[in-house]
């Protein structure tokens, strides 16, 4: 018999997570904070936290997924209450559902981006074009708050789109095919970069591992990366986790999903700097690198209209393929109160486009008003999920998982004898003190109030939460 709530292939698990993970992350994010932390250190952090935090954090999520085949904040809340441990450690999966919609509120602006330089290129108007008609180009979208809205308007109606019909549907077919065209893309839109750029210079960049170039902030965000482009720490693995048939392996699944999503970012990196250093354009410019660079990629390409509108409508469905797992989590949890799902969908959308509006305006309008040091609102969101909630939200899940659960279910979950007992070491010690550790030396003071300030809201919401259910039974 068919299970309608399990992935039907042991590989769309594996595609589904890879399809969460790669996405602006990897194309935009990645490069433009490599570029503005000053490169190899930089990568050096954010491989070492891919392989010693990241992949532990993802099977302690996907783990607690599977095990409780629930959304994040009824999943732990079961789990604990089963463990004997205290119901509000459900908390985490209320932060993680406010960490979301903070995320998809900027995600879905920039994936507007995208569909800005979609259109572009599919009328010709970026054929041939050289670095300042790029840097203008850029320019005249940022000042134009009514076509971003416009573009946040549409991305997010299709992130509903999906959602509101059910995650399988459409997703399991989509990443099969799209997802392995995207790659092969990447590598030719590589291949042309650095002949056309400067290969080696951006070699150089991305692998001369200095680590006293990086400076404190550098190590968080570098820190945080990790687990924003393995999308953990606020259910979305999780959730799709919960969708995991029993029999595949948690480790061999997390080394995977890793090993892609850091390939993906690393070629992205490798071709934008070479047409960066290529061009003699600024590796710090921050948030636009991606979309000045991409047009100059193209400019000498035979058919360019064509390829590098094809090339955005394959990053436009890498982003949509991450954007479904950031709304996922936060809709389950209202499915499993019973509202119904398109309900909730149109409601929690309408609110994240809301919220998003903030992101619009800081590049325009709002681009002076920088409540905390000289982050504008945008800023102020990025840093505050990235570099605070996801690693407390990733951390909390992972001693969660390691600690609170009971020896026979971890047996049951990771059965081979050696990788459990690694796992078991990064996930109650590595994970937990690497980033406590990188925390208390980088943490900013507004970042820190930010830190404080989330976990007395986990303190709280759980609270509420467990005095609702305790009443629900009375
Ligand atoms: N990882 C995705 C990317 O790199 C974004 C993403 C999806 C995400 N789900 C998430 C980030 C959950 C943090 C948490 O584009």
């Amino acid at each position: 018999m068919q299970n309608n709530n399990i992935w039907s292939h042991r590989w769309t698990f594996i595609l589904a997570a890879v399809g969460s993970a790669v996405g602006l992350g990897n194309l935009w994010k990645f490069p433009y904070i490599t570029g503005e932390y000053g490169g190899g250190a930089f990568v050096l952090v954010y491989l070492v936290t891919i392989a010693l935090i990241g992949v532990p954090v993802f099977m302690a999520e996907s783990l607690l997924g599977r095990k409780s085949r629930k959304s994040p904040v009824d999943g732990v809340t079961k789990l604990a209450k089963e463990n004997g441990a205290t119901p509000l450690w459900g908390g985490v999966g209320i932060m993680g559902a406010f960490t979301g919609v903070l995320i998809l509120s900027f995600y879905s602006v920039i994936a507007g981006w995208a569909i800005h330089y979609f259109i572009r290129f599919a009328t010709g108007a970026l054929v041939g074009i050289d670095a300042d008609a790029a840097g203008a180009e850029l320019g005249n979208l940022f000042a134009s708050p009514v076509n971003l809205t416009i573009y946040h308007t549409l991305f997010m109606a299709a992130t509903m789109f999906i959602i509101g019909l059910g995650v399988h549907k459409g997703l399991e077919r989509g990443v099969n095919v799209l997802l392995p065209l995207l790659f092969v893309m990447l590598i030719v839109v590589a291949i042309y970069a650095g002949i056309n750029g400067d290969f080696g210079a951006a070699a150089s960049f991305l692998f001369s591992f200095e680590l006293s170039k990086l400076s404190l902030e550098g190590w968080l965000a570098a820190l945080g990366h990790a687990f924003f482009t393995l999308s953990l720490g606020m259910g979305s693995i999780f959730v799709y986790g919960s969708y995991m048939s029993s029999e595949s392996s948690l480790a061999k699944t997390a080394v995977t999903v890793a090993v892609l999503d850091t390939v993906v970012a690393l070629i992205a990196g490798l071709a934008i700097f070479s047409l960066i250093f290529g061009n003699g354009l600024e590796a710090s410019q921050g948030p636009g690198l991606l979309f000045v660079s991409l047009p100059l990629a193209f400019a000498e390409m035979p058919g360019s209209a064509f390829f590098g509108a094809f090339f955005m409508a394959l990053v436009l469905f890498a982003a949509l393929s991450s954007s479904i797992s950031i709304l996922e989590p936060i809709v389950a949890f209202f499915v499993s109160k019973g509202v119904n799902r398109v309900l909730t969908t149109l409601v929690v959308g309408l609110f994240v486009w809301l919220v998003g509006m903030l992101t619009v305006f800081s590049f325009n309008v709002l681009a002076g008003f920088t409540p905390i040091g000289e982050w504008t609102m945008f800023d102020i969101f990025d840093k505050l999920t990235s570099n605070v909630t996801l690693p407390l939200g990733g951390v909390l899940l992972s001693l969660f998982a390691a600690w609170v659960l009971t020896k026979e279910t971890l047996v049951a979950q990771i059965p081979n004898d050696t990788v459990r007992m690694i796992w078991i070491a990064l996930a109650r010690f590595v994970a937990p003190l690497g980033v406590t550790f990188v925390m208390l030396k980088a943490l900013s003071v507004p970042m820190l109030w930010a830190l404080v300030a989330a976990v007395a809201f986990v303190a709280l919401v759980s609270v509420v939460q467990v005095k609702a259910g305790a009443a629900r039974q009375a």
